[in-house]
């Protein structure tokens, strides 16, 4: 499969270009062009298999079947791989696994200790 790639020059990868920071667009002098994580891991991809990168954006809910009508080579998405998307594709490694923290002033550090406090608060 990855000789076909290389035989036909392009590696065709399937986004849904609405979810920053994964993949997002960004206009530049009327130009639309995408960005973003998982843009940086297909650019990567399409340079280490010496081809063309062709991003096709498309609504989350068609990458699975582009896929399995091959309209696309690969989705790159920031999509996870729940039980009923593995029953038709085969999922990759886990590639980014985030950790988000919310921050507040230390002064208010003894009023707000967990999720709970914040009932009742104005
Ligand atoms: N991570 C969520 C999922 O797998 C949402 C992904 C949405 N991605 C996107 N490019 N809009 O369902």
């Amino acid at each position: 499969y990855l000789q076909k790639i290389k035989d036909k020059g392009t590696l065709v990868v399937g986004t849904s270009a609405d979810y920053p920071p994964y993949e997002f667009t960004v206009k530049q002098s009327g130009k639309t062009t995408y960005v973003g994580l998982d843009i940086e891991i297909a650019k990567k991809f399409a340079k280490d298999l010496g081809v063309k990168l062709e991003i096709k954006n498309m609504n989350f809910d068609s990458l699975l079947v582009a896929l399995e009508t091959h309209k696309v080579d690969a989705v790159i998405s920031g999509m996870n791989p729940t039980p009923e998307r593995q029953k038709s594709v085969d999922f990759s490694n886990v590639y980014y696994r985030g950790k988000q923290y919310m921050l507040i002033n230390k002064k208010d550090a003894a009023l707000y200790k967990n999720i709970h406090s914040f009932k009742n608060k104005t």
